[in-house]
């Protein structure tokens, strides 16, 4: 039986986001420049064998149960259902977090090989504007995307939307109404500075204060207990079904109930989102290491993980590493 892997907090890691590849095919302006970043070399990717095998000491050892699958964009990497299969085999419950392009021709592979559910990011319903945030014409793409994994039965399939002042804010409104009329559940999340430029602008972030008060004026909102230790703060209308989602992370940071722990495309891993330090289990892997010792450099990586991120803190000081190299 596995052993769980318990920090010096007390806070049990049960949760594992892997990155696939830290490519993509947008471009979006808060996360990269238009020319992209310095891609991996294809050499320093981890093999679908060598994530196989880590998934599965996470999952047989150290008592993870749920891995999301990230990217850049995840969409990307070649053969990624049989690698889906190869996971679920392992025992692990399969998320995907993807921006949706290439989702409508993958959806029903992706279901039938495990994986349960995914979450897509949209912006924008306007097809100018979502060429202006992501610098690419595919909101076409994405709408097909989510309608297939509805189809597919990926559910809940859920939409991520980072509000920006001035880009985006007023389809809050719109966004919410889209999805509850698809049958998706809509997410706002608070842009975190994580972008490969260091552009963030505190001001230009939405609060969760102000959507949960641009929402409630459209509808009577009450809250929805929080199960553990999800990021989303949830709202329920009144006298419905429907949930609306709030990702606070800057404002109302939730790490006291952190339960994750997260491995970059390069075979990094990574205490937190914000993590300062990785530790190498890609030279662990191609060093001939036992299980063992991979399980050791994972529980020490756990053991050496701080009480919460420092945006909030005149001390911050942002991860080497952009948000679309590590998966969000
Ligand atoms: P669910 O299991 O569906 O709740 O997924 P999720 O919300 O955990 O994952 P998703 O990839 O959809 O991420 C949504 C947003 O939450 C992104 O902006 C992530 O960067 C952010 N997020 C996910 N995990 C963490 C975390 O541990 N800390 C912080 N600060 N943000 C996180
Ligand atoms: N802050 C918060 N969320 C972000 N995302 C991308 N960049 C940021 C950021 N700086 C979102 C994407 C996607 C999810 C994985 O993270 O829109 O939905
Ligand atoms: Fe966990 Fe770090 Fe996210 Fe906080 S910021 S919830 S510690 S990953």
């Amino acid at each position: 039986a596995p052993s769980p892997l318990v920090d010096r907090f007390g806070r049990v890691h049960t949760d594992l986001r892997v990155s696939l590849t830290d490519r993509c095919n947008l471009r979006c302006t808060y996360c990269m420049p238009a020319e992209g970043l310095n891609w991996l070399p294809k050499a320093e990717v981890l093999t679908d064998e060598e994530i196989v095998r880590l998934v599965r000491i996470a999952v047989q050892q150290l008592g993870i149960g749920t891995v999301r699958l990230t990217g850049g964009e995840p969409l990307l990497r070649r053969g990624l259902p049989e690698l889906v299969g190869r996971l679920t085999e392992v025992g692990a419950e399969l998320s995907l977090t993807t921006n949706g392009i290439g989702l409508a021709r993958t959806a029903a592979a992706l279901k039938a090989a495990g994986l349960r559910r995914v979450n897509v990011s949209l912006d924008t319903l306007r097809p100018e504007r979502y060429l202006e945030i992501t610098r690419r014409d595919r909101i076409a793409d994405v709408f097909a995307g989510l309608a297939a994994a509805r189809e597919a039965g990926l559910a809940p399939v859920k939409v991520n939307a980072v509000p920006v002042r001035g880009v985006n804010e007023d389809e809050i409104v719109a966004l919410a109404e889209f999805a509850l009329e698809h049958g998706y559940r809509m997410r706002f999340i608070e842009s975190m500075p994580l972008d490969a430029q260091g552009a963030w602008d505190r001001s230009a972030m939405v609060t969760a204060d102000e959507l949960v008060a641009v929402l409630g004026a459209r509808w009577p909102l009450e809250p929805v207990r929080r199960e553990g230790s999800a990021p989303a703060e949830e709202w329920r209308i009144v006298g419905t079904e429907q949930v609306i989602g709030v990702i606070a992370s800057v404002t109302r940071p939730f790490c006291g109930t952190c339960d994750r722990v997260r491995l970059t495309a390069d075979g990094q891993l990574r205490n937190c989102l914000f993590a300062t330090e990785e530790s190498d289990l890609r030279a662990l892997l191609r060093g001939g290491a036992d299980d063992a010792e991979i399980e050791r450099a994972w529980r020490n990586t756990i053991a050496r993980k701080g009480p919460g991120h420092e945006i909030n803190s005149a001390e911050f000081v942002r991860p080497a590493r952009p948000m679309s190299a590590i998966g969000g």
